[in-house]
């Protein structure tokens, strides 16, 4: 079966999670999109969504959900993100998008974190689709530098500025067996405003192809 296909009956299979009216947390990405294509249907029922990108706020908007400020709204129920690679502990590597920092921001809000994906994104150990690293400009080079020096090879995802204003490294070559050390360790370079490994706070729970995984 093609892929968009199967992110979008995963997309399907969290709409169930979705209860009368919360305001619900929409990540970012072509999997979210079907999501936020079927929340549409539920429109009447949920009070709107908070949003991690521009790109979904005016999905969003366009199907009439109302969008609020995170800061208006205070603690979410529920989270609905994709992810680039899950693991078997459900800890994630995600912004592909280069949403990883509105993305974490949202699931550290919420109490619940369902991450829908395909099956072409489970690895037994992350590190083969590229770390994403949002960071300040200015401190570019230098984080690059201290990413070389600790074994990663960064590659600037040039041309791309994210929603916040700042630049985003790629580090390739890494095996992360231990995902919490990881995100400490990047997350405390200076100039690094956020890792896009979600290991500290991993999903909770994680559909593949339509399925709820066990
Ligand atoms: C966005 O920054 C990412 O974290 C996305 O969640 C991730 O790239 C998944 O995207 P797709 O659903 O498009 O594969």
């Amino acid at each position: 079966m093609d892929r968009n296909e199967l992110k979008k009956r995963s997309a399907q299979a969290a709409l169930a999670f979705v209860e009368d009216g919360m305001t619900v947390g929409v990540g970012t990405g072509s999997t979210v999109a079907f999501f936020i294509d079927g929340l549409a249907g539920l429109r009447g029922r949920i009070e709107g969504a908070v949003s991690s990108s521009e790109q979904s706020t005016a999905r969003l908007r366009a199907h009439g959900i109302a969008v609020f400020d995170l800061n208006a709204v205070g603690p979410l129920q529920l989270y609905v993100d994709g992810a680039d690679e899950c693991d078997p502990r459900n800890c994630l590597i995600k912004g592909g998008g280069g949403a990883l920092t509105r993305e974490k921001i949202i699931a550290q809000a919420s109490e619940r974190f369902v991450c829908i994906i395909d099956d072409a994104k489970q690895v037994p150990v992350l590190g083969r689709f590229p770390l994403p690293v949002e960071v300040i400009p200015m401190a570019r080079s230098a984080v690059a530098r201290e990413i070389q020096r600790m074994g990663g090879r960064p590659v600037w995802r040039e041309g791309v500025v994210t929603d916040n204003g700042n630049a985003i490294l790629d580090i390739h070559g890494l095996r992360i067996d231990d995902p919490i050390a990881t995100e400490r360790d990047y997350n405390q370079i200076p100039g690094v405003v956020t890792v896009g490994l979600f290991a500290r706070r991993p999903a909770d729970v994680v559909i593949v192809d339509g399925v709820r995984r066990a």
